[in-house]
């Protein structure tokens, strides 16, 4: 597809079906993440895959009792989580000392946003996670997510076959000064 045109269709997804996606598929996305560019082409990434449904219910519950009742209104509903029962989450760990990092992870996840869409899945990125890398459980999660020393959770991005289907945000044509 079309580059445009890709960057173009692409939504945040909000519904997915449980099937999981293809492996093939899966691997073509995280290839696009390690092909983002990075500063001093330094790749301060690591993608941690998660397909455990119950590992994946486990860092809703902890962001949620994390964020407690101040945290977005959306927890008041039970059947609300953070990851959308989405059948894969890519956690995105980024290296805490480098002063690129959150740009570099942000490219890297755009980029496996884009790349998802041109293959048909869905995708939404993620920066709710964040708060179950603060609380208690911080370091047990990071340990079982392979998440590696001096790193820390940047960003997350779900993954799957979306059902759900919406508009384009709008554009906001004062957000750009053309200067001549
Ligand atoms: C850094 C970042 C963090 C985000 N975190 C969340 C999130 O935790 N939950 C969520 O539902 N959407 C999240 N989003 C998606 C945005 O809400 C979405 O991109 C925005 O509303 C525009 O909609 P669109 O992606 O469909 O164009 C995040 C997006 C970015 C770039």
């Amino acid at each position: 597809m079309d580059v445009l045109q890709t960057i173009s269709n692409r939504r945040s997804h909000r519904i997915y079906k449980e099937e999981q996606i293809p492996e093939d598929v899966l691997s073509a996305i995280l290839r696009a993440g390690l092909e983002a560019p990075s500063a001093r082409n330094h790749q301060p990434w690591h993608f941690s895959v998660v397909q455990n449904k119950d590992l994946i219910q486990e860092i809703h519950d902890e962001a949620a009792l994390v964020m407690g009742k101040g945290g977005s209104p959306r927890f008041a509903d039970p059947d609300f989580q953070i990851f959308y029962y989405a059948p894969t989450v890519v956690f995105i760990f980024g290296e805490k000392d480098f002063s690129w990092t959150e740009v570099d992870c942000g490219i890297a996840v755009e980029n496996m946003a884009l790349a998802a869409e041109g293959m048909g899945i869905g995708s939404v990125i993620l920066g709710l996670p964040k708060p179950a890398f603060r609380g208690q459980k911080a370091d047990e999660l990071r340990k079982r997510l392979e998440c590696p020393d001096r790193y820390d959770f940047v960003i997350a991005i779900a993954l799957g076959y979306a059902t759900d289907m919406k508009d384009a945000h709008g554009l906001r044509e004062e957000k750009i000064s053309r200067i001549k």
